[in-house]
């Protein structure tokens, strides 16, 4: 029973498996409640990343890593750009080219894992990066930024935007910040420069915050590690306090942005 709960609490932060699950409109991992809907589901792109777009800092050939159901790289190639949307999910991928289609833009969508990127090398100018760091372990994040060392050419940027420990109105993020400390560690290991990192904003769908992520029972929080239970059970309280003062089903969570230069 013990070695069960160990690898329920991995599967919900950590593995790829439970964001297909996800997609799926499946529980996360056993014993959670189904999804009312997936909570970075906005059917737009972040505002965040439109206004990067607009500041005309994408370049060259563009990487959305764990692009999910792709409406950052469909914006992007409706844009002009020319763009690859790489995620580990098979059904988030089968959704974003149905997307692509709908928009009538051309996209490349493909299964990848993002830590891994073989048959990548060289490829990209710039890297959109819109809450895929986050939802990766600490070795995980480092393979990532080897990967993506490997995937760009030298020179290429990486527009970063992962969940901080700040809070919008009161409102705080669902997972433990990554801590800005380890931020800078692993992209220097892994030849990037950072060359700002700041606060911002990712749009959330508050509907994803009542299914398997508001609704968390107590029986598989408390299977949780620790300090994520208890960042969750702190979300999910203040959501239950706002949510129903908000209009449009749209959350603004707190994140930071990171725009980072690869060396050599
Ligand atoms: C929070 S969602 C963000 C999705 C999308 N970028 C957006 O802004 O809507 C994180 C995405 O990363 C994907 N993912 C998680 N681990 C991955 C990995 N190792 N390789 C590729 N994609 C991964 C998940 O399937 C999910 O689609």
């Amino acid at each position: 029973m013990a070695g069960v709960s160990r690898s329920a609490a991995e599967a919900f932060r950590h593995n790829a498996e439970s964001y297909e699950n996800l997609y799926r409109g499946e529980p996360a991992f056993p014993g959670a409640p189904p999804p009312d809907g997936i909570p970075w589901d906005i059917r737009q792109a972040q505002p965040r990343l439109m206004e990067l777009e607009a500041l005309g800092v994408i370049r060259g050939e563009v990487l959305d890593a764990g692009c999910g159901l792709g409406d950052n790289a469909i914006y992007l190639a409706g844009r002009g750009y020319s763009v690859t949307g790489l995620d580990s999910s098979p059904t988030a991928i089968t959704q974003a080219r149905a997307r692509a289609a709908d928009a009538g833009v051309q996209v490349r969508f493909d299964v990848a894992d993002a830590t891994d990127l073989t048959g990548y090398n060289g490829q990209f100018d710039t890297v959109i990066d819109s809450a895929l760091y986050h939802c990766l372990d600490h070795d995980g994040r480092q393979a990532y930024a080897n990967a993506l060392h490997r995937a760009t050419t030298p020179g290429a940027r990486w527009f970063l935007y992962c969940f901080s420990g700040d809070n919008v109105n009161g409102v705080i993020a669902p997972m433990e910040a990554v801590p800005e400390t380890e931020i800078r560690d692993i992209l220097r290991n892994a030849g990037w420069r950072i060359d700002f990192l700041g606060p911002t904003t990712f749009l959330g769908n508050t509907s994803g915050f009542t299914g398997s992520f508001g609704k968390l029972p107590e029986a598989i929080l408390r299977q949780m590690p620790p300090r994520q239970a208890e960042q969750m059970r702190r979300m999910a309280e203040r959501m239950a306090a706002i949510l129903p003062l908000i209009d449009h089903g749209r959350i603004h969570l707190p994140c930071n942005i990171v725009h980072a230069t690869r060396l050599d």
